[in-house]
Protein backbone atom coordinates (compact mmCIF):
# COMPACT_ATOMS: atom_id res chain seq x y z
CA UNK A 1 0.00 0.00 0.00
CA UNK A 2 1.33 3.96 -0.84
CA UNK A 3 2.47 5.39 2.12
CA UNK A 4 2.91 9.05 2.84
CA UNK A 5 4.49 10.94 6.30
CA UNK A 6 3.17 14.23 6.62
CA UNK A 7 3.01 16.52 10.35
CA UNK A 8 -0.68 17.51 10.17
CA UNK A 9 -2.75 15.93 8.42
CA UNK A 10 -6.70 17.29 7.73
CA UNK A 11 -9.79 15.96 6.34
CA UNK A 12 -12.40 18.10 4.62
CA UNK A 13 -11.64 20.74 2.71
CA UNK A 14 -14.45 23.38 3.68
CA UNK A 15 -13.75 26.43 6.27
CA UNK A 16 -12.87 24.74 9.20
CA UNK A 17 -10.28 22.44 7.15
CA UNK A 18 -8.48 25.15 5.31
CA UNK A 19 -8.38 27.35 7.70
CA UNK A 20 -6.29 24.81 10.34
CA UNK A 21 -4.08 24.04 7.39
CA UNK A 22 -3.16 27.43 6.55
CA UNK A 23 -2.61 28.25 10.28
CA UNK A 24 -0.64 24.71 10.90
CA UNK A 25 1.50 25.26 8.49
CA UNK A 26 3.59 27.38 9.64
CA UNK A 27 4.63 25.28 12.20
CA UNK A 28 4.48 21.74 9.55
CA UNK A 29 3.89 20.25 6.92
CA UNK A 30 -0.10 19.57 6.00
CA UNK A 31 -1.60 17.51 3.69
CA UNK A 32 -5.64 17.56 3.48
CA UNK A 33 -7.70 15.23 1.74
CA UNK A 34 -11.44 15.79 0.68
CA UNK A 35 -13.52 13.62 -1.04
CA UNK A 36 -14.52 15.76 -3.73
CA UNK A 37 -13.01 19.10 -5.70
CA UNK A 38 -12.15 21.57 -3.03
CA UNK A 39 -14.86 23.90 -3.00
CA UNK A 40 -17.77 20.94 -2.83
CA UNK A 41 -18.39 21.66 0.97
CA UNK A 42 -21.46 22.86 3.27
CA UNK A 43 -19.13 26.75 3.90
CA UNK A 44 -19.66 27.59 -0.10
CA UNK A 45 -23.53 27.18 0.36
CA UNK A 46 -23.59 29.41 3.50
CA UNK A 47 -25.62 32.22 2.30
CA UNK A 48 -26.18 34.49 5.43
CA UNK A 49 -22.49 35.64 6.45
CA UNK A 50 -20.28 35.93 9.69
CA UNK A 51 -21.44 37.35 13.18
CA UNK A 52 -19.39 39.66 15.04
CA UNK A 53 -19.76 42.65 16.56
CA UNK A 54 -18.27 45.34 15.25
CA UNK A 55 -20.76 47.72 14.59
CA UNK A 56 -21.19 51.06 16.83
CA UNK A 57 -24.39 49.85 19.12
CA UNK A 58 -22.76 46.38 19.63
CA UNK A 59 -20.83 44.50 22.08
CA UNK A 60 -19.54 40.98 22.14
CA UNK A 61 -21.65 40.77 25.86
CA UNK A 62 -24.61 41.44 23.59
CA UNK A 63 -23.84 38.28 20.66
CA UNK A 64 -22.69 36.62 23.83
CA UNK A 65 -26.44 36.79 25.52
CA UNK A 66 -28.31 36.33 22.20
CA UNK A 67 -25.35 33.26 21.42
CA UNK A 68 -26.80 31.89 24.89
CA UNK A 69 -30.82 32.42 24.72
CA UNK A 70 -30.36 30.30 21.11
CA UNK A 71 -28.79 27.73 22.74
CA UNK A 72 -31.84 27.04 25.12
CA UNK A 73 -29.37 26.85 28.48
CA UNK A 74 -27.10 24.14 26.88
CA UNK A 75 -23.97 26.16 25.45
CA UNK A 76 -21.02 25.91 27.06
CA UNK A 77 -20.35 29.33 27.88
CA UNK A 78 -16.58 29.11 28.35
CA UNK A 79 -16.90 28.18 24.33
CA UNK A 80 -19.41 30.95 23.98
CA UNK A 81 -17.10 33.75 25.14
CA UNK A 82 -14.03 32.38 23.31
CA UNK A 83 -16.19 32.40 20.06
CA UNK A 84 -17.34 35.99 20.18
CA UNK A 85 -14.46 37.60 21.87
CA UNK A 86 -12.63 36.23 19.00
CA UNK A 87 -15.00 37.63 16.04
CA UNK A 88 -13.34 40.60 14.71
CA UNK A 89 -10.22 39.17 14.57
CA UNK A 90 -11.74 36.63 12.17
CA UNK A 91 -13.29 38.76 10.29
CA UNK A 92 -9.79 41.09 9.73
CA UNK A 93 -8.27 37.56 9.21
CA UNK A 94 -10.25 36.70 6.53
CA UNK A 95 -10.13 40.08 4.49
CA UNK A 96 -6.53 40.43 4.76
CA UNK A 97 -6.47 36.91 2.56
CA UNK A 98 -8.87 38.32 0.35
CA UNK A 99 -12.29 37.90 1.21
CA UNK A 100 -14.66 40.63 0.23
CA UNK A 101 -17.35 41.82 2.32
CA UNK A 102 -20.45 44.20 1.66
CA UNK A 103 -19.34 47.87 2.82
CA UNK A 104 -21.55 50.90 3.68
CA UNK A 105 -22.14 54.56 2.29
CA UNK A 106 -18.69 55.36 4.61
CA UNK A 107 -17.13 52.23 3.90
CA UNK A 108 -17.71 50.85 7.10
CA UNK A 109 -19.10 46.86 6.81
CA UNK A 110 -22.47 46.97 5.90
CA UNK A 111 -23.63 44.68 8.59
CA UNK A 112 -27.19 42.45 8.18
CA UNK A 113 -29.74 41.26 10.90
CA UNK A 114 -30.90 37.28 11.23
CA UNK A 115 -32.96 35.60 13.80
CA UNK A 116 -31.83 35.69 17.17
CA UNK A 117 -29.64 38.64 16.97
CA UNK A 118 -30.46 41.59 18.81
CA UNK A 119 -27.69 43.81 17.08
CA UNK A 120 -27.44 44.31 12.77
CA UNK A 121 -23.85 42.12 13.26
CA UNK A 122 -24.00 39.63 10.07
CA UNK A 123 -20.94 40.17 7.84
CA UNK A 124 -21.30 39.53 4.31
CA UNK A 125 -20.76 39.16 0.90
CA UNK A 126 -24.54 39.72 -0.53
CA UNK A 127 -26.42 36.02 -0.68
CA UNK A 128 -23.26 34.12 -1.33
CA UNK A 129 -21.16 34.77 1.57
CA UNK A 130 -20.02 31.34 1.68
CA UNK A 131 -18.50 31.18 -1.74
CA UNK A 132 -16.50 34.25 -1.22
CA UNK A 133 -15.05 32.76 1.51
CA UNK A 134 -14.31 29.78 0.48
CA UNK A 135 -12.89 31.42 -2.76
CA UNK A 136 -10.33 33.26 -0.38
CA UNK A 137 -9.39 30.55 1.80
CA UNK A 138 -8.81 28.09 -1.17
CA UNK A 139 -6.67 30.71 -2.93
CA UNK A 140 -4.50 31.30 0.01
CA UNK A 141 -4.12 26.95 0.57
CA UNK A 142 -3.54 26.88 -3.18
CA UNK A 143 -0.48 29.30 -2.72
CA UNK A 144 1.03 27.63 0.43
CA UNK A 145 4.03 25.30 -0.63
CA UNK A 146 3.75 23.38 2.65
CA UNK A 147 0.02 22.46 2.01
CA UNK A 148 -0.57 19.69 -0.31
CA UNK A 149 -4.27 18.58 -1.37
CA UNK A 150 -5.46 15.45 -2.10
CA UNK A 151 -8.82 15.85 -4.67
CA UNK A 152 -11.19 13.20 -4.85
CA UNK A 153 -9.65 10.76 -2.01
CA UNK A 154 -12.41 9.13 0.45
CA UNK A 155 -11.15 8.66 4.04
CA UNK A 156 -12.12 4.98 4.96
CA UNK A 157 -10.65 4.79 8.50
CA UNK A 158 -8.48 6.73 10.83
CA UNK A 159 -5.44 4.98 11.93
CA UNK A 160 -4.86 4.22 15.61
CA UNK A 161 -1.11 2.96 17.42
CA UNK A 162 -1.04 2.81 21.00
CA UNK A 163 -4.60 4.65 22.03
CA UNK A 164 -3.45 7.26 19.61
CA UNK A 165 -5.09 8.26 16.18
CA UNK A 166 -1.51 8.73 13.77
CA UNK A 167 -3.20 9.19 10.73
CA UNK A 168 -5.55 7.77 7.73
CA UNK A 169 -6.34 5.94 4.93
CA UNK A 170 -8.14 7.28 1.92
CA UNK A 171 -9.22 5.76 -1.26
CA UNK A 172 -7.96 7.60 -4.48
CA UNK A 173 -9.69 6.39 -7.46
CA UNK A 174 -7.04 4.99 -9.62
CA UNK A 175 -4.25 4.88 -7.12
CA UNK A 176 -6.13 2.83 -4.57
CA UNK A 177 -5.75 2.95 -1.18
CA UNK A 178 -2.91 5.01 0.99
CA UNK A 179 -1.98 5.28 4.50
CA UNK A 180 -1.38 8.80 5.58
CA UNK A 181 0.42 9.16 8.80
CA UNK A 182 0.62 12.43 10.88
CA UNK A 183 1.75 14.06 14.54
CA UNK A 184 -1.85 15.04 14.61
CA UNK A 185 -5.13 14.77 12.47
CA UNK A 186 -7.89 17.42 12.18
CA UNK A 187 -11.71 15.79 11.10
CA UNK A 188 -13.50 18.77 9.70
CA UNK A 189 -16.06 16.87 7.13
CA UNK A 190 -18.88 19.36 7.91
CA UNK A 191 -22.22 18.14 8.56
CA UNK A 192 -25.39 15.48 7.80
CA UNK A 193 -27.94 16.86 6.00
CA UNK A 194 -28.61 13.60 3.58
CA UNK A 195 -29.23 11.53 6.41
CA UNK A 196 -32.58 13.85 5.86
CA UNK A 197 -34.73 13.31 2.47
CA UNK A 198 -34.95 17.08 2.25
CA UNK A 199 -31.65 19.40 3.48
CA UNK A 200 -29.92 22.71 2.24
CA UNK A 201 -26.51 20.63 2.52
CA UNK A 202 -24.98 19.49 -0.79
CA UNK A 203 -24.16 16.10 -1.82
CA UNK A 204 -21.34 15.66 0.32
CA UNK A 205 -22.59 16.25 4.17
CA UNK A 206 -22.98 12.87 4.76
CA UNK A 207 -21.38 12.82 8.48
CA UNK A 208 -18.37 11.26 7.72
CA UNK A 209 -16.10 12.65 10.30
CA UNK A 210 -18.70 11.75 12.97
CA UNK A 211 -18.66 7.71 11.94
CA UNK A 212 -15.42 7.65 11.47
CA UNK A 213 -14.20 9.49 14.93
CA UNK A 214 -16.78 7.38 16.29
CA UNK A 215 -15.21 3.72 15.47
CA UNK A 216 -12.13 4.80 17.31
CA UNK A 217 -13.58 5.30 20.13
CA UNK A 218 -13.92 9.91 20.07
CA UNK A 219 -16.84 11.23 22.78
CA UNK A 220 -20.18 12.01 20.33
CA UNK A 221 -22.85 14.34 21.64
CA UNK A 222 -25.89 16.46 20.94
CA UNK A 223 -27.07 14.78 17.61
CA UNK A 224 -30.32 15.10 18.38
CA UNK A 225 -30.42 18.74 17.97
CA UNK A 226 -30.58 19.06 13.92
CA UNK A 227 -31.81 22.13 12.95
CA UNK A 228 -33.81 22.86 10.51
CA UNK A 229 -33.96 26.10 8.47
CA UNK A 230 -37.23 27.78 8.54
CA UNK A 231 -37.31 28.81 5.02
CA UNK A 232 -36.02 26.47 1.99
CA UNK A 233 -37.57 26.88 -1.27
CA UNK A 234 -40.94 24.61 -1.86
CA UNK A 235 -40.56 23.91 -5.67
CA UNK A 236 -40.21 19.99 -7.43
CA UNK A 237 -36.85 21.59 -9.02
CA UNK A 238 -35.17 23.08 -6.29
CA UNK A 239 -35.78 21.54 -3.16
CA UNK A 240 -33.38 22.46 -0.26
CA UNK A 241 -32.57 25.56 -1.98
CA UNK A 242 -31.67 27.96 1.05
CA UNK A 243 -33.81 31.31 1.25
CA UNK A 244 -31.21 32.81 3.53
CA UNK A 245 -32.48 34.29 6.83
CA UNK A 246 -31.44 37.54 5.79
CA UNK A 247 -34.21 38.04 3.78
CA UNK A 248 -36.03 37.92 6.75
CA UNK A 249 -33.25 40.16 8.74
CA UNK A 250 -34.10 43.06 5.88
CA UNK A 251 -38.42 42.59 6.42
CA UNK A 252 -39.56 39.84 4.69
CA UNK A 253 -42.64 38.10 6.56
CA UNK A 254 -43.73 35.04 6.73
CA UNK A 255 -47.92 33.90 5.87
CA UNK A 256 -50.23 30.82 5.16
CA UNK A 257 -52.31 30.07 2.87
CA UNK A 258 -54.94 32.44 4.25
CA UNK A 259 -52.27 35.57 3.22
CA UNK A 260 -51.99 35.88 7.19
CA UNK A 261 -49.22 36.90 9.28
CA UNK A 262 -49.43 33.86 11.86
CA UNK A 263 -45.72 34.20 13.55
CA UNK A 264 -48.22 36.69 15.97
CA UNK A 265 -50.44 33.37 16.53
CA UNK A 266 -46.06 32.03 18.31
CA UNK A 267 -43.52 34.14 19.56
CA UNK A 268 -43.33 38.41 19.84
CA UNK A 269 -39.99 38.29 18.09
CA UNK A 270 -41.98 37.59 14.96
CA UNK A 271 -40.01 36.04 11.99
CA UNK A 272 -36.85 36.73 13.91
CA UNK A 273 -37.50 34.13 16.89
CA UNK A 274 -34.50 31.62 17.13
CA UNK A 275 -34.45 29.23 14.16
CA UNK A 276 -35.99 26.77 16.05
CA UNK A 277 -38.94 28.17 17.25
CA UNK A 278 -39.75 29.41 13.87
CA UNK A 279 -39.18 26.22 11.96
CA UNK A 280 -41.57 24.81 14.48
CA UNK A 281 -44.26 27.65 14.04
CA UNK A 282 -44.09 27.14 10.21
CA UNK A 283 -44.66 23.52 10.51
CA UNK A 284 -47.37 23.82 13.09
CA UNK A 285 -48.86 26.05 10.73
CA UNK A 286 -48.52 23.77 7.45
CA UNK A 287 -50.30 20.56 9.70
CA UNK A 288 -53.05 23.37 11.22
CA UNK A 289 -53.72 24.42 7.84
CA UNK A 290 -53.24 21.25 5.97
CA UNK A 291 -50.90 22.82 3.39
CA UNK A 292 -47.31 21.74 2.07
CA UNK A 293 -46.08 25.25 2.01
CA UNK A 294 -46.09 28.21 3.64
CA UNK A 295 -45.08 31.60 2.10
CA UNK A 296 -42.27 34.17 1.79
CA UNK A 297 -43.49 37.73 1.54
CA UNK A 298 -40.85 40.57 0.50
CA UNK A 299 -43.02 42.23 -1.99
CA UNK A 300 -43.06 45.10 0.02
CA UNK A 301 -39.18 45.85 -0.21
CA UNK A 302 -37.95 47.87 -3.19
CA UNK A 303 -36.77 45.84 -5.95
CA UNK A 304 -33.83 47.40 -5.96
CA UNK A 305 -32.74 46.10 -2.44
CA UNK A 306 -33.52 42.65 -3.31
CA UNK A 307 -31.49 42.62 -6.32
CA UNK A 308 -28.69 44.13 -4.94
CA UNK A 309 -28.59 42.21 -1.19
CA UNK A 310 -29.73 38.45 -2.73
CA UNK A 311 -28.51 38.53 -6.42
CA UNK A 312 -28.31 34.75 -6.23
CA UNK A 313 -31.49 34.14 -5.32
CA UNK A 314 -33.32 36.36 -7.51
CA UNK A 315 -31.33 35.20 -10.44
CA UNK A 316 -32.29 31.56 -9.17
CA UNK A 317 -35.70 32.04 -8.39
CA UNK A 318 -36.34 34.20 -11.57
CA UNK A 319 -34.90 30.86 -13.61
CA UNK A 320 -37.87 29.18 -12.65
CA UNK A 321 -40.70 32.15 -12.61
CA UNK A 322 -40.69 33.33 -9.58
CA UNK A 323 -40.20 37.21 -9.38
CA UNK A 324 -39.51 38.18 -5.36
CA UNK A 325 -40.26 41.35 -5.75
CA UNK A 326 -44.44 40.53 -6.79
CA UNK A 327 -44.24 36.83 -5.84
CA UNK A 328 -44.75 35.32 -2.47
CA UNK A 329 -42.19 32.51 -2.04
CA UNK A 330 -43.30 28.99 -1.45
CA UNK A 331 -40.91 27.46 1.62
CA UNK A 332 -40.83 24.96 3.86
CA UNK A 333 -38.46 24.58 6.55
CA UNK A 334 -35.58 21.28 5.74
CA UNK A 335 -32.91 20.30 7.88
CA UNK A 336 -29.92 22.20 7.74
CA UNK A 337 -26.80 22.13 10.55
CA UNK A 338 -26.02 19.72 12.96
CA UNK A 339 -25.56 21.13 16.04
CA UNK A 340 -24.22 18.22 18.01
CA UNK A 341 -20.72 16.17 16.66
CA UNK A 342 -17.66 14.92 18.24
CA UNK A 343 -16.92 16.20 21.37
CA UNK A 344 -13.93 18.77 21.70
CA UNK A 345 -12.30 21.09 24.39
CA UNK A 346 -11.45 24.52 23.96
CA UNK A 347 -8.65 23.37 21.50
CA UNK A 348 -10.35 21.28 19.27
CA UNK A 349 -8.88 18.38 20.64
CA UNK A 350 -11.20 15.19 21.32
CA UNK A 351 -10.97 12.66 23.89
CA UNK A 352 -8.71 10.18 21.22
CA UNK A 353 -5.08 11.81 21.59
CA UNK A 354 -3.90 13.18 18.14
CA UNK A 355 -7.31 13.62 16.83
CA UNK A 356 -8.61 17.15 16.32
CA UNK A 357 -12.35 17.87 15.13
CA UNK A 358 -13.10 21.28 14.25
CA UNK A 359 -16.03 23.09 12.27
CA UNK A 360 -19.55 21.16 11.73
CA UNK A 361 -18.53 17.96 12.59
CA UNK A 362 -17.66 18.79 16.03
CA UNK A 363 -19.49 19.82 19.12
CA UNK A 364 -17.41 22.37 20.81
CA UNK A 365 -20.30 23.83 23.46
CA UNK A 366 -20.84 26.50 21.38
CA UNK A 367 -24.79 25.92 19.93
CA UNK A 368 -25.94 23.83 22.69
CA UNK A 369 -29.62 23.25 21.58
CA UNK A 370 -29.46 25.25 18.77
CA UNK A 371 -27.31 27.53 16.70
CA UNK A 372 -27.82 30.79 16.70
CA UNK A 373 -27.56 32.06 12.87
CA UNK A 374 -24.23 32.98 11.27
CA UNK A 375 -21.91 31.56 14.33
CA UNK A 376 -21.30 28.67 12.10
CA UNK A 377 -18.15 30.04 9.83
CA UNK A 378 -17.20 32.08 12.56
CA UNK A 379 -16.67 28.39 15.03
CA UNK A 380 -14.47 27.21 12.12
CA UNK A 381 -11.82 29.92 12.12
CA UNK A 382 -12.15 30.27 15.90
CA UNK A 383 -11.71 26.87 16.68
CA UNK A 384 -9.29 25.73 14.05
CA UNK A 385 -6.65 28.52 15.28
CA UNK A 386 -7.06 27.41 18.56
CA UNK A 387 -6.04 23.92 17.45
CA UNK A 388 -3.27 24.70 15.00
CA UNK A 389 -1.97 27.02 17.93
CA UNK A 390 -2.05 23.52 20.60
CA UNK A 391 -1.06 21.12 17.45
CA UNK A 392 2.53 21.84 17.53
CA UNK A 393 3.18 20.49 21.30
CA UNK A 394 1.67 16.92 19.26
CA UNK A 395 4.73 14.63 19.60
CA UNK A 396 6.93 14.17 16.46
CA UNK A 397 7.66 10.64 16.29
CA UNK A 398 5.15 8.83 14.39
CA UNK A 399 5.03 5.22 15.77
CA UNK A 400 4.55 2.73 12.56
CA UNK A 401 1.09 1.49 11.86
CA UNK A 402 0.10 -1.97 10.60
CA UNK A 403 -1.67 -1.79 7.19
CA UNK A 404 -5.77 -1.51 7.38
CA UNK A 405 -7.51 -4.27 5.92
CA UNK A 406 -9.63 -3.14 2.50
CA UNK A 407 -12.33 -2.29 2.40
CA UNK A 408 -15.54 -4.02 2.17
CA UNK A 409 -19.13 -2.42 1.07
CA UNK A 410 -22.74 -3.24 0.45
CA UNK A 411 -23.18 -3.55 -3.79
CA UNK A 412 -24.36 0.20 -4.67
CA UNK A 413 -27.94 -1.20 -6.25
CA UNK A 414 -28.64 -2.13 -2.64
CA UNK A 415 -26.62 1.11 -1.15
CA UNK A 416 -29.25 3.18 -3.35
CA UNK A 417 -31.93 1.60 -1.52
CA UNK A 418 -30.91 1.62 2.31
CA UNK A 419 -30.05 5.51 1.78
CA UNK A 420 -32.91 6.41 0.25
CA UNK A 421 -35.28 4.11 3.22
CA UNK A 422 -33.17 5.58 5.58
CA UNK A 423 -33.86 9.54 4.43
CA UNK A 424 -37.88 9.02 4.33
CA UNK A 425 -37.69 7.36 8.17
CA UNK A 426 -35.52 10.01 9.23
CA UNK A 427 -37.81 12.67 7.76
CA UNK A 428 -40.93 11.23 9.30
CA UNK A 429 -39.95 10.29 12.64
CA UNK A 430 -36.53 12.61 13.57
CA UNK A 431 -37.33 15.89 12.14
CA UNK A 432 -38.82 18.52 13.61
CA UNK A 433 -41.75 16.48 15.35
CA UNK A 434 -40.95 13.38 17.12
CA UNK A 435 -42.77 10.94 19.46
CA UNK A 436 -41.29 8.10 21.09
CA UNK A 437 -42.57 5.23 18.86
CA UNK A 438 -41.59 7.05 16.02
CA UNK A 439 -38.36 7.39 17.02
CA UNK A 440 -38.19 4.25 18.74
CA UNK A 441 -39.40 2.24 15.68
CA UNK A 442 -36.34 4.82 13.45
CA UNK A 443 -33.96 3.31 16.00
CA UNK A 444 -34.35 -0.20 15.12
CA UNK A 445 -34.59 -0.06 11.31
CA UNK A 446 -31.39 1.68 11.16
CA UNK A 447 -29.99 -1.21 13.84
CA UNK A 448 -31.07 -3.68 10.99
CA UNK A 449 -29.97 -2.10 8.14
CA UNK A 450 -26.70 -1.52 9.41
CA UNK A 451 -26.79 -5.42 10.15
CA UNK A 452 -27.73 -6.19 6.47
CA UNK A 453 -25.01 -3.71 5.28
CA UNK A 454 -22.43 -5.22 7.38
CA UNK A 455 -23.79 -8.67 6.46
CA UNK A 456 -23.75 -8.10 2.62
CA UNK A 457 -20.60 -6.23 1.89
CA UNK A 458 -18.26 -7.50 0.05
CA UNK A 459 -14.79 -6.68 -1.67
CA UNK A 460 -14.46 -3.81 -3.43
CA UNK A 461 -14.81 -0.08 -2.77
CA UNK A 462 -17.74 2.28 -3.37
CA UNK A 463 -17.69 5.69 -2.23
CA UNK A 464 -21.43 6.09 -2.06
CA UNK A 465 -21.86 2.58 -0.24
CA UNK A 466 -19.16 3.89 2.57
CA UNK A 467 -21.21 7.38 2.70
CA UNK A 468 -24.45 4.94 3.41
CA UNK A 469 -22.83 3.12 6.01
CA UNK A 470 -21.99 6.39 7.39
CA UNK A 471 -24.90 7.91 6.90
CA UNK A 472 -26.77 4.73 8.77
CA UNK A 473 -24.25 5.49 11.80
CA UNK A 474 -25.25 8.90 12.22
CA UNK A 475 -29.05 8.54 12.00
CA UNK A 476 -28.59 5.74 14.61
CA UNK A 477 -26.76 8.56 16.76
CA UNK A 478 -29.47 10.82 16.03
CA UNK A 479 -32.16 8.71 16.63
CA UNK A 480 -30.44 7.27 19.97
CA UNK A 481 -29.79 10.90 21.23
CA UNK A 482 -33.51 12.28 20.66
CA UNK A 483 -34.30 8.77 22.83
CA UNK A 484 -31.95 9.56 25.59
CA UNK A 485 -33.35 13.09 25.80
CA UNK A 486 -35.99 13.56 28.58
CA UNK A 487 -37.15 17.24 28.12
CA UNK A 488 -37.75 18.86 25.14
CA UNK A 489 -35.32 21.39 24.92
CA UNK A 490 -33.91 23.58 21.47
CA UNK A 491 -34.14 21.98 18.73
CA UNK A 492 -35.43 18.23 20.14
CA UNK A 493 -38.97 18.56 20.28
CA UNK A 494 -40.78 14.95 21.43
CA UNK A 495 -44.32 15.24 21.83
CA UNK A 496 -45.02 12.48 24.15
CA UNK A 497 -43.05 14.65 26.59
CA UNK A 498 -45.93 17.20 26.64
CA UNK A 499 -48.30 15.39 27.71
C1 LIG B 1 -28.93 31.76 6.23
O1 LIG B 1 -28.41 32.49 5.40
O2 LIG B 1 -30.10 31.87 6.57
C2 LIG B 1 -28.10 30.67 6.83
C3 LIG B 1 -27.07 31.23 7.71
C4 LIG B 1 -26.72 30.26 8.78
O3 LIG B 1 -27.13 29.11 8.72
O4 LIG B 1 -26.04 30.67 9.72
Amino acid sequence: MKKEQTDFLVIGSGLAGLAFALEASKHGKVVVLTKAGVQDSNTSWAQGGIAAAVGESDDWRLHEEDTLIAGAGLCDPDAVRMLVQNAPQAIEWLAKLGARFDLGASNELDLGREGGHSRNRIVHHADKTGWEVERAVSAAVRANPNIVVYQFCFVTDLLMSGGRCVGATGTIPDVGQVMFTARATMVATGGVGKVYDSTTNPRVATGDGVALAQKVGANIANMEFQQFHPTTLHHPQLSGFLITEAMRGAGATLRNHNGRRFMFDYDSRLELAPRDVVARSIAREMQKLETWCVYLDPTHLPSELLQEEFPTIWKRLSEIGLLIDRDWIPVVPAQHYSCGGVVTDLNGRTNVPGLYASGEVSCTGVHGANRLASNSLLEAIVFSFKAAEVVQAEPTEVPEVQEPKSPTCLPENEAILLRHALQKLMSAQAGIFRTTAGLQEASDKIASALTQYDTQATAGFSAYSAETRNLLINAQLIVNGALARTENVGLHYNADLDK
